[in-house]
């Protein structure tokens, strides 16, 4: 209940346009322990870096909820130059899309733009060998996000898209049961959005709960498995789910994001497990930024100190 309760007041004040500017204009070395620079060459070289510890990226140009088409084609422009630069720089591209900053819920030419766009970035990421996740953003999309996820799949192949689904809604154990058909790649999180207590459920421990729930029944289903958490627990049970049902290294991996737990990641890796951190950049950072301050009340005390230090 305190997390909903912080995570609730901290978004509330992030929230607003003074506390932007002023975050903003003060924070961004503070900021950038979570986010790889503004520009696609440092998020690529930070992928370059990482892979020295044996551990994969998954690049993310930050950007969501854009409502004018021209803003979507731009941003999905800039997601078809980053695979483009990854694949001449030697780094097959895996990207992270959120639909809503390519132009879903907007229709142009009778179509679902974020859908057309979406189609021209997997399609690129295909010849390249390279796979999209569908980021999966507040409830109200989850039906139109799984929906074009399925299109997607049927046009492209599982092997180069897949999507999320977040142990905190009510509705996830069903859907993933749903897709099961697709045998589709899924990023299993707990959920990043403050979501109503009719959707998402209040207490932490339930979400873990589910949390397990849903990466255990993907396993045992059979089907490629991201197990996008930073949770020790949660890690260790999931080593000792793989043991005792014989689930091949092969159909899991472990995602993090940049700057969170760099330690186990490394740890992880070097245990041979397959790791991939979560790369954000670009200049649209602050809704990121706010969803990790947002996590851990820690986070509020480091970038207050940051700031004071100019
Ligand atoms: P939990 O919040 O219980 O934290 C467990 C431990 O992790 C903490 O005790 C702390 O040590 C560490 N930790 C967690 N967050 C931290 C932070 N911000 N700073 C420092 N330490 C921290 N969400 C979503 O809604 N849609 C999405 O598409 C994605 N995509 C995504 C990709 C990847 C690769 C990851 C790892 C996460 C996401 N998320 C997401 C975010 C996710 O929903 C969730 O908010 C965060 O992962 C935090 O939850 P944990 O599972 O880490 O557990």
């Amino acid at each position: 209940m305190f997390d909903r309760l912080y995570r609730s007041a901290v978004l509330g004040v992030a929230s607003r346009k003074p506390v932007e500017d002023l975050v903003r204009a003060r924070a961004w070395s503070v900021a950038q322990r979570f986010v790889a620079g503004e520009q696609s060459t440092t998020a690529i070289q930070a992928v370059q870096d990482l892979a020295r510890d044996g551990i994969l990226g998954n690049l993310d140009l930050l950007g969501e909820f854009v409502n004018s088409p021209e803003t979507a084609n731009i941003f999905a422009e800039q997601v078809l130059a980053l695979q483009t630069q990854a694949a001449a720089a030697g780094v097959a591209p895996y990207v992270s899309v959120k639909l809503s900053s390519v132009g879903q819920g907007l229709t142009v030419n009778g179509e679902d733009l974020g859908l057309h766009n979406a189609r021209r970035i997997v399609a690129q990421a295909r010849e390249y060998g390279g796979f999209v996740c569908l980021d999966m953003e507040d409830h109200p999309r989850v039906d139109v996000t799984l929906a074009q996820l399925r299109t997607l799949i049927g046009e492209f192949g599982r092997e180069h898209v897949g999507s999320v689904l977040q142990s905190y809604l009510y509705r996830s154990e069903a859907d993933r049961a749903a897709l099961d058909d697709l045998r589709p790649n899924l990023r299993i999180v707990k959920g990043a959005y403050l979501e109503p207590e009719t959707v998402a459920m209040p207490v932490k421990a339930d979400v873990d709960a589910a949390y397990r729930r849903l990466v255990y029944s993907h396993l045992k289903a059979g089907n490629y498995t991201n197990i996008a958490t930073h949770d020790p627990e949660i890690i260790s049970d999931v080593k000792m789910f793989v043991l005792s049902h014989g689930i091949p290294r092969t159909q899991f991996e472990f995602q993090m994001l940049y700057g969170i737990r760099r330690d186990l990641q490394k740890k992880l890796a070097a245990e041979g497990f397959t790791v991939r951190a979560y790369i954000p950049y670009g200049r649209d950072w602050y809704a990121y930024f706010s969803r990790r301050i947002a996590e851990r009340p820690a986070n509020v005390m480091f970038v207050l100190r940051g700031m004071l230090k100019g």
